[in-house]
């Protein structure tokens, strides 16, 4: 690997200055331009727009060591984790994540997510009526989380009383995706996905015996050839529909209404109709995404730039937030502007691992925050919340508001 010392950055991602802003590092990264090779992972990261959004695409880059070379592999104490994990979308590559990309979607047809419209909105007027007379409320525990994993529960056909359970396990599961987990940690994650298993070969089986119209029995009667879809596929795919389906929502949420009330003007202008809403979310989404860095492996020697060249197999960390606010794709880069002529993301990702839920999560937040701002239009933040630690997914400690 070519590593011209003047492209290499330190920064450590526990660091509290720089998960509660990673904007400023970013900032340094665009002044040097180009790739980086940021010391404290060990590999060379993407930061432009152009350049993160044509690696997503781009086959030469895939989710998995190439197919002749060692894979990854969990220690013996994730056995359970393992398990879930086995036929996850994010874990293959075509063919496989085609074919099984294929049957989700034609799942998530079936069950119609513009359908859950009017249930999203019901959640959330119930979630106000508990706290409305209060007069504040920490956001995320009280509307954002409850919202999105009541709806991609209900989706799959999880019943509601399972929602605090699967909330516990997914926030487990994904400190593994951290890359600085502790051994506790992983200890913890492998019981919940132990668990979750559990439960979801159980409701398998019911759904076997008494089809629903939820994306599981979807999933179960795609069971027939030429799509024969194995319990272990239906149990990963639905494990990872529960935890991507509502972990990162969550932050998008929490991130928008900081964002929306750290600004000057009028919070409930920003969603005054269903385009104002659509505008608002979207340049929120550029402006704070919930996760900031995807990792790709090289599947041959590529060149990144004029100076830097990554060999096959080396990983390559794809920063999703940087290109966000990349000053050659945005003007005014740091800005939040829902009016803005030049918008676009990366937050979603793109390419064949392209978000299952994007059309799901756009509405949820829509929805929920339009209901919000409109039955409570006096919100304003009662301090200055702080992010959590974990600069993998960028989202809130706790978000408290009055009015
Ligand atoms: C604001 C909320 C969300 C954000 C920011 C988000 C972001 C992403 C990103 C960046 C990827 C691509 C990962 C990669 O390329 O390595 C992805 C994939 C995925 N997302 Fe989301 N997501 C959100 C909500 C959802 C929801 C609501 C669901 C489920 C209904 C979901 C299910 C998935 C699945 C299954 C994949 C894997 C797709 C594949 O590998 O083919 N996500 N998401």
């Amino acid at each position: 690997m070519i590593r011209p010392v003047t492209r290499h950055v330190a920064q450590n991602p526990k660091d509290a200055a720089f998960y509660n802003n990673p904007y400023n590092f970013y900032k340094k990264l665009h002044r040097i331009g180009g790739p980086i090779y940021w010391q404290d992972y060990g590999f060379w990261c993407l930061t432009e727009f152009n350049a993160v959004t044509s690696a997503l695409k781009d086959r030469r880059f895939a989710r998995l060591p190439p197919a002749d070379m060692e894979q990854h592999t969990y220690p013996a104490h994730l056995s359970d984790f393992t398990d879930a994990e086995r036929y996850s979308l994010l874990q293959q590559e075509p063919p496989d994540h085609t074919r099984l990309r294929q049957s989700v979607n034609r799942a998530f047809v079936s069950r119609s997510v513009q359908s859950m419209a009017g249930e999203i909105r019901e959640l959330a007027n119930r979630c106000i009526d508990e706290f409305e007379a209060d007069g504040q409320v920490e956001l995320l525990s009280a509307f954002a989380t409850p919202i999105p994993v009541t709806i991609i529960a209900r989706l799959l056909g999880v019943p509601d009383h399972y929602c605090n359970d699967l909330r516990a396990w997914s926030n487990a599961m994904v400190r593994v995706y951290t890359m600085t987990q502790t051994h506790d940690e992983e200890i913890a994650a492998n019981a919940a996905a132990a668990s979750f298993i559990e439960l979801l070969k159980s409701l398998i089986e019911e759904r076997k015996r008494q089809p629903a119209n939820d994306l599981l029995s979807h999933l179960i009667a795609l069971q027939v050839p030429p799509d024969p879809l194995s319990d272990g596929q239906i149990i990963s795919t639905a494990i990872l529909l529960l935890n991507a389906g509502h972990e990162a929502t969550v932050h998008q949420m929490g991130n928008t209404v900081f964002t929306v009330l750290s600004q000057q003007t009028g919070a409930r202008d920003y969603f005054d109709n269903d385009a104002s809403s659509d505008a608002t979310i979207a340049e929120a989404m550029r402006y704070d995404a919930p996760l900031h860095i995807f990792t790709r492996y090289a599947q041959q020697d590529i060149q990144l730039h004029a100076d830097v060249t990554v060999r096959k197999g080396e990983q390559v960390g794809l920063l999703l937030g940087a290109a966000n606010r990349d000053p050659t794709r945005f003007s005014n880069a740091d800005q939040f502007n829902p009016q803005r002529d030049d918008g676009a993301y990366t937050t979603l990702g793109a390419g064949i691992h392209f978000c299952v839920g994007a059309a799901l999560a756009k509405l949820e937040m829509r929805i929920a925050l339009a209901t919000l701002f409109e039955r409570l239009p006096h919100l304003s933040l009662a301090d200055t919340p702080r992010y959590q630690d974990s600069y993998h997914f960028h989202g809130l400690q706790q978000l408290r508001l009055r009015w």
